[in-house]
């Protein structure tokens, strides 16, 4: 089972020396891919006009923007909650950026209050994550909202 705390405690440590979410966001998505077990793309997409753009993130190419309510991380935003998607092929409006994935998690980000950015956690195995995960991936963005600059 991934650290989830010892992961919020190395981000926390990493802004420290620069909150930009430039930094912050790519070492997030390294830390993540690096320390949770069979995922293919781990990574953020942040709201910029309107809509998502593709932000930091590790694993193969992706789509560069997804509407408000479209796919897994459109859904996270309009609904503003954690969408955990055991087989995404299973999720009306599933947007397939990498066909290796068969399940996916998506946590929004906030800042004042609104959502400004998703983090989303994709796995080639149905069922990869489950309900710690999203304990321990919202304790994770709960600390990346206190201290990166976005
Ligand atoms: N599957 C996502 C799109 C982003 S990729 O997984 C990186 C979705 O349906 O929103």
């Amino acid at each position: 089972m991934t650290d989830y705390k010892l992961l919020a405690a190395q981000i926390k440590s990493l802004a420290e020396d620069e909150p930009n979410f430039i930094p912050v966001m790519s070492n997030a998505s390294a830390l993540l891919y690096e320390n949770m077990e069979d995922l293919n793309w781990a990574g953020f997409y942040l709201m910029d006009k309107g809509s998502l753009m593709l932000g930091p993130f590790q694993g193969k190419v992706a789509c560069i923007r997804i509407e408000v309510g479209k796919g897994v991380c459109g859904t996270a935003v309009a609904e503003d909650k954690t969408q955990l998607v055991k087989d995404v092929h299973q999720f009306p409006g599933h947007i397939a950026c990498d066909s290796a994935s068969n399940s996916e998690i998506v946590v929004p980000i906030h800042k004042d209050g609104k959502v400004v950015a998703v983090l989303d956690i994709d796995s080639p195995s149905l069922g990869r994550f489950d309900d710690a995960d999203k304990e321990g991936l919202e304790t994770f963005v709960r600390t990346l909202e206190e201290v990166i600059e976005i």
